[in-house]
């Protein structure tokens, strides 16, 4: 596993929020559940719609192409159980988000 790269600053990323990075080539989304901070792959399973364009409700963001729907926690798709989305660990330190790809 590589090091923790910064993503973004915390005020980047308010609660409610979505944010893309591209971090060692990799396409992140982060998102902001409640004050937790969460990383998992910016591509859909499905079509590769950009999940960061999503609208976010609680933990689960509605991709904008064809409306799935995964937790970003977790990263489970709950539209297509056989899809599942890549997650990142994601540690904030001072104003600073890290993940981990
Ligand atoms: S590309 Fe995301 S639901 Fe189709």
């Amino acid at each position: 596993m590589s090091a923790p790269l910064k993503a973004a600053n915390v005020a980047d990323v308010p609660p409610g929020a979505a944010k893309q990075v591209t971090l060692g080539g990799v396409e992140v989304a982060l998102f902001n559940v409640g004050g937790t901070l969460c990383a998992v792959d910016n591509t859909c399973p499905h079509r590769g719609g950009p999940l960061s364009d999503g609208a976010l409700n609680g933990a689960t963001v509605t991709c904008p192409w064809h409306a799935w729907d995964f937790d970003v926690k977790t990263g489970a798709c709950l539209t297509n159980p056989a899809a599942k989305l890549k997650t990142y660990p994601v540690q904030v330190q001072g104003n600073d988000v890290l993940v981990t790809v």
